[in-house]
């Protein structure tokens, strides 16, 4: 048995410019922040995608961070997230004294069930926070027409979905503000990274301040004040030009990098329907007024023993797949927060049966057949009963 992986799960891949970006940036002799390559970095992302403003930062944990300043969240408001998510989604609020509103999932796209929203909203609901899981959208209509209802702002965290769109319409395009990731895992990368998009013009200069330490640098360095200073709260969030030199090189590719992805859900698609059906083993699903960036590919196999042999067989033959979230209310941290088993009943059950697949932009189609034979020799030895 051979234990050596020899198909990660993830593997950072290139675009081609990267380096010869960054060795420029190194010759322009900008390297801080805010230099040549992180403004055609918010520029190019602004123009895709029609945003107000588009402001890198250096994780889209920190552009969450960002979020929570903007709203002035403080000490007893009550944030509506997903339990099925990344800690960073809530983090970000409790950080400021929030209480975390747990919510479910829907079982087709696993992401905020919306129908669920609205009885939770209470006086003190400061935000909604969707997360568009795999990049597929979440209900944005019903979602945005409750935030509008009770004045509640809608924080998109779009960590997977650049590029995705609900009804026609760009992810990240619909909250007052939405968070993007470039960690490498993500489709889009510079190893560490994110952005957070103004949709709401309001939040602009404030959120320039809050990234630069609490200063009006920005407005300096535009020549709009002869001299900076300390005007409010902040932090430091805003990433090297040597990050956004390499982001650059990514988003250039992004017609390349996005056609490869799609290949390679097509081909994982494809070619796992057929056992999928014959042995329970649920496939994802993107509703046809989605469009996914094809950021990842998951099973939902029949249960959590399932699950565990088959990362196990696919180990054995030097294939890393993984899960992920486990339940946040049913965290240390959850509990804290008065979570418990059977609050979010959808959730507990699927992240038992959840599996990632091997995905990155330079997988081969023998990598892809290596994982789709494998899989199948399972189905015969261990699912068919
Ligand atoms: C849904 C979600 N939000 C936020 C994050 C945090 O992203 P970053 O690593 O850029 O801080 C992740 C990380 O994978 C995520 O999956």
């Amino acid at each position: 048995m051979n234990e050596q992986i020899s198909i990660p799960f993830n593997r950072p891949s290139f675009a081609g410019s990267e380096v010869d970006y960054i060795a420029q940036a190194i010759a322009i002799g900008h390297i801080s922040g805010d230099g040549p390559f992180t403004k055609k970095c918010q520029e190019s992302l602004e123009e895709a995608l029609g945003v107000s403003k588009v402001l890198l930062t250096t994780s889209c944990t920190h552009a969450l961070e960002m979020a929570a300043l903007l709203l002035d969240i403080k000490e007893g408001d009550n944030v509506i997230v997903p339990s099925f998510t990344f800690v960073s989604t809530i983090n970000a609020f409790i950080l400021h004294g929030a209480q975390p509103i747990f919510i479910d999932i829907r079982p087709d796209t696993l992401n905020m069930a919306e129908s669920l929203v609205e009885p939770l909203i209470t006086p003190r609901t400061k935000a909604i926070v969707p997360v568009h899981y795999a990049g597929v959208g979440c209900e944005m209509d019903t979602i945005m027409d409750i935030g509008k209802r009770y004045g509640v702002a809608i924080i998109e965290d779009n960590a997977h979905g650049l590029f995705g769109k609900y009804r026609g319409r760009y992810l990240g395009t619909f909250g007052c503000l939405a968070t993007q990731s470039f960690h490498e895992t993500k489709n889009f990368i510079c190893g560490e990274g994110g952005a957070l998009l103004i949709n709401d013009p309001q939040y602009i200069e404030r959120a320039e301040i809050i990234r630069e330490k609490g200063t009006n640098r920005s407005r300096f360095f535009r020549g709009e004040v002869d001299k900076y200073t300390w005007v409010d709260i902040g932090s430091s969030y805003l990433p090297s030009d040597i990050l956004a030199a390499f982001l650059y090189a990514q988003l250039e590719a992004r017609e390349q990098i996005q056609n490869r992805r799609r290949k390679i859900w097509e081909y994982y698609y494809a070619h796992l329907k057929g056992w999928a059906e014959e042995h329970g083993v649920r496939l994802p699903i993107v509703p046809a007024h989605c469009e996914q960036p094809y950021h990842m590919f998951y099973l939902l196999l029949p249960s959590l023993e399932h699950r565990q042999a088959l990362i196990a067989h696919l180990k054995a033959q030097g294939i890393l797949a993984v899960f992920h979230y486990l339940p946040l209310h049913l965290s240390d941290m959850g509990h804290r927060f008065g979570g418990k088993p059977g609050n979010c009943p959808i959730t507990e059950d699927t992240v038992d049966r959840l599996l990632r697949l091997p995905f990155y932009n330079s997988m081969t189609e023998e990598e892809q057949a290596r994982v789709v034979d494998a899989l199948q020799q399972f189905s015969i030895s261990e699912l068919k009963s």
